[in-house]
């Protein structure tokens, strides 16, 4: 596996690749990579005859006061990871080599973008959908591979692909979790032993979402206020938002008909973490 940190370079790479007729898997990443991670690489693997995984913590998806400076970051580990997973090549672009002097081109689907983590964090999206949609130019992919635990995010980048007409297939994977339901993300490692263990509150009250509806609860306020019940007993967390959305516009819903995204963001201390499930035809 090679690592490349220019644009010119990948691109030089990637060509060389469809020139010879392989196709080309992108799995787009901020790196301090996990098994949430591997699992994405690993159906790269699986369906590309190459792929690259960008590691690239994009500072425009940041908030002022939100954990840029301080997300964590292993390019020795990533690589280790990478290898070990069959990725060909991997792409770490130091922030000048993607944003030149003077950038001031952004990409937004703001319709998706409202609800959700859109309300606590209102420019994410943007910075999200502008780095992405370099990588989708830089790189050129057949395919690219997304978390389910990004939820909101995969619902935006696909809408994005079909509005912009990028010829990419975009593959939503599952959320790969701990022994004890947490999700994994990067950001575990911000909490300490105990926060670790309140952390378990999210999983747990996707568990309880997820029966209410099954078991015919339709009022998506009963479901959300029972979650939101069950998180607050946990004395270590607070909550950003519990909503239960439809799953393609991203908007609240009142009454649960159509598949759904039931979305929620926690704080545990003070590292927000997001957790997710869908119901009905889960779009992915
Ligand atoms: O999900 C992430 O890690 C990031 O939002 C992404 C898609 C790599 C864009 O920076």
């Amino acid at each position: 596996m090679q690592v490349f940190s220019t644009v010119e370079e990948i691109r030089k790479i990637v060509k060389g690749w469809r020139r010879e007729g392989l196709s080309v898997g992108l799995v787009p990443t901020m790196g301090f990579l996990h098994e949430g991670h591997r699992s994405l690489i690993d159906c790269a693997v699986r369906e590309n005859d190459r792929v690259v995984v960008s590691v690239f913590v994009n500072p425009i998806q940041f908030g002022p006061n939100e954990d840029l400076a301080s997300y964590p970051r292993n390019l020795e580990a990533d690589t280790i990871l990478c290898e070990k997973a069959g990725a060909h090549a991997l792409f770490h672009p130091a922030p000048e080599e993607m944003y030149l002097p003077g950038f001031c081109t952004f990409v937004d689907v703001p319709d998706l973008s409202r609800f959700l983590c859109g309300k606590t964090r209102p420019t994410h999206f943007r910075g999200m959908c502008t780095v992405v949609s370099k990588l989708f130019h830089i790189v050129m992919p057949d395919r690219a591979y997304f978390g389910q635990k990004d939820a909101q995010q995969l619902a935006i980048v696909r809408r994005m692909v079909r509005d912009l007409q990028f010829d990419i297939q975009i593959v939503g994977c599952p959320i790969i979790r701990e022994p004890d339901g947490l999700a994994k993300s990067s950001r575990n490692t911000y909490l300490n032993p105990e926060e670790r263990r309140a952390a378990v509150v999210l999983s747990r009250a996707v568990a309880l979402g997820r029966e209410m509806m099954e078991h015919g609860e339709r009022s998506a306020a009963a479901v959300e206020s029972a979650m939101k019940c069950l998180i607050e007993q946990e004395p270590l967390a607070r909550i950003d938002y519990v909503t239960v959305a439809d799953a393609q516009s991203m908007t609240p819903v009142e009454r649960i008909e159509g598949p759904v995204l039931c979305a929620m963001a926690v704080y545990i201390g003070t590292t927000r973490l997001i957790d997710n499930f869908f119901f009905g035809d889960p779009l992915c």
